[in-house]
């Protein structure tokens, strides 16, 4: 009761880029959704919207609210500005329509699902790495290099170029502690991606290589190919969005297995409830936070007045907790609730495009790992978090486990 009362007087703020407020965003999420459903911030001069209804509306209403400005804060442009290279997740319909269409065949569930045994292997020779020696440092060791390589397999990018790209990607992740801005590390593994692609795509139109890149390189539509600035974001985009989200859910599993070992041992006992415990994690600890937008003219909401131009800030993370969407147990974790809907992969025109790809990215991984270090325990003492802004994990999580056998056959050249 005391505590409610002092809670209520305490100032309600919600920076995404606090430190702090990653250790548990989803306070602030509740007071947001209750106290503040159109929340502005003066500071950074966003708003934010945290209400399920709210958040799905936003992502559906692209005349609205527009991805062109930039669907991260931290880069916001007023509309119309280019960005250097031109990426999908940037456009509105019916520009975007056609681009997604071009690639969307690529990523469909029944694309995917052959995709599988070839996806068991990439994870089997990282855990065959580990398992022998008892102990692993969960994401640099399995979660990280895995989804880089698949992804990687996709886009046809050669297996000794995708350390140097992965370590990029993380570095254009990373954020400092309260500020609304791109660190120098963060720009400087952006330019690292941007060079890669820029001398790479040169080789691809001259028809070196193999894989999604070169398909791109010879797609034609509405009379034209695809410009540089739109391959060029192509490239960029999938390589961001295929590492880091996945890397952090599967690593965000195995975190909060561990703290709850009822349901740790149900779903390790029973693995047809994986894709269902993967649901459950995109639902309540989701590795993508929230999206940014910007509005095209001015709305109201909430006895609220917005004006156009302004930023959005769409809080999945929020959303997902409503009590309003799931009920009163909105704020508990249960790998048996079996939500009609979420909002882990966003709603509507750009949902996500791979989301078929990471649920059988995490449904391999989360087998493989709870069939062959089922007794794994994590070290709570000294687990490191990775601060970023819209991006929720782990930098290091170290586990320990009963060392086990080797089942693959090693590496290859491709992996
Ligand atoms: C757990 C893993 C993942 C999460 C939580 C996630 C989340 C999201 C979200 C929330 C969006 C919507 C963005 C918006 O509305 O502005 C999105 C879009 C997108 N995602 Fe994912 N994603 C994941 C994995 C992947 C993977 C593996 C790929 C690989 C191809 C991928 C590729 C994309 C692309 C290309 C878009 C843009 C789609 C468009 O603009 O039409 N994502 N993702």
């Amino acid at each position: 009761m005391c505590g409610g009362t002092v809670e209520a007087m305490t100032e309600l703020v919600y920076n995404p880029f606090g430190f702090a407020h990653h250790d548990d965003p989803y306070v602030t999420y509740k007071r947001l959704r209750d106290e503040a459903p159109a929340y502005w911030n003066p500071e950074l001069e966003f708003w934010a919207l945290s209400r399920f209804e709210d958040v799905m509306e936003g992502f559906r209403d692209t005349a609205l609210l527009s991805s062109r400005g930039s669907v991260a804060l931290e880069s916001r442009r007023p509309i119309g500005q280019n960005a250097g290279f031109h990426q999908m997740i940037e456009y509105d319909p019916p520009e975007h329509t056609v681009l997604r269409k071009l690639v969307s065949r690529v990523f469909t569930t029944r694309t995917v699902a052959k995709m599988e045994a070839e996806i068991r292997k990439i994870f089997t020779v990282y855990l065959d790495e580990v398992i022998e020696s008892g102990r692993a440092e969960v994401v640099n060791d399995l979660t990280s290099p895995f989804p880089m390589d698949v992804i990687s397999a996709v886009l046809g990018v050669p297996a000794a170029d995708r350390p140097a790209l992965r370590a990029n990607s993380d570095k254009v992740m990373i954020r400092e502690d309260g500020v609304c801005s791109i660190p120098p590390e963060a720009a400087e593994g952006m330019f690292g991606l941007v060079s890669y692609f820029m001398e790479d795509l040169p080789k691809r139109k001259a028809g070196e290589g193999t894989g999604l890149i070169n398909d791109l390189v010879g797609f034609e539509f509405e009379g034209r190919v695809l410009t540089d600035e739109e391959l060029l974001g192509f490239c960029i985009l999938f390589i961001i969005a295929g590492h880091e989200t996945t890397t952090k859910m599967v690593a965000n599993v195995m975190e909060l297995l561990s703290k709850h070992p009822d349901q740790k041992a149900a779903v390790t006992a029973d693995p047809g409830l994986v894709p269902g415990t993967i649901e459950e994690v995109l639902r309540y600890h989701n590795s993508t936070q929230y999206m940014h937008r910007t509005l095209t003219r001015d709305f109201e909401i909430h006895g609220q007045k917005m004006r156009g131009g302004d930023s959005v800030l769409l809080l999945i993370g929020a959303a997902n907790h409503d009590e309003r969407e799931y009920g009163p147990t909105a704020e508990e974790f249960d790998i048996f609730r079996r939500p009609d809907r979420h909002l882990g992969f966003g709603y509507g025109a750009h949902f996500c495009l791979g989301a078929a790809l990471a649920r059988m990215e995490g449904k391999v991984a989360v087998e493989e790992i709870l069939r062959r270090i089922p007794d794994y325990e994590v070290d709570h003492e000294s687990k490191v978090r990775f601060h970023s802004s819209n991006v929720t994990g782990w930098r290091s999580l170290p586990v320990t486990f009963s060392p086990g056998q080797r089942e693959g056959s090693g590496r290859t050249a491709e992996n």
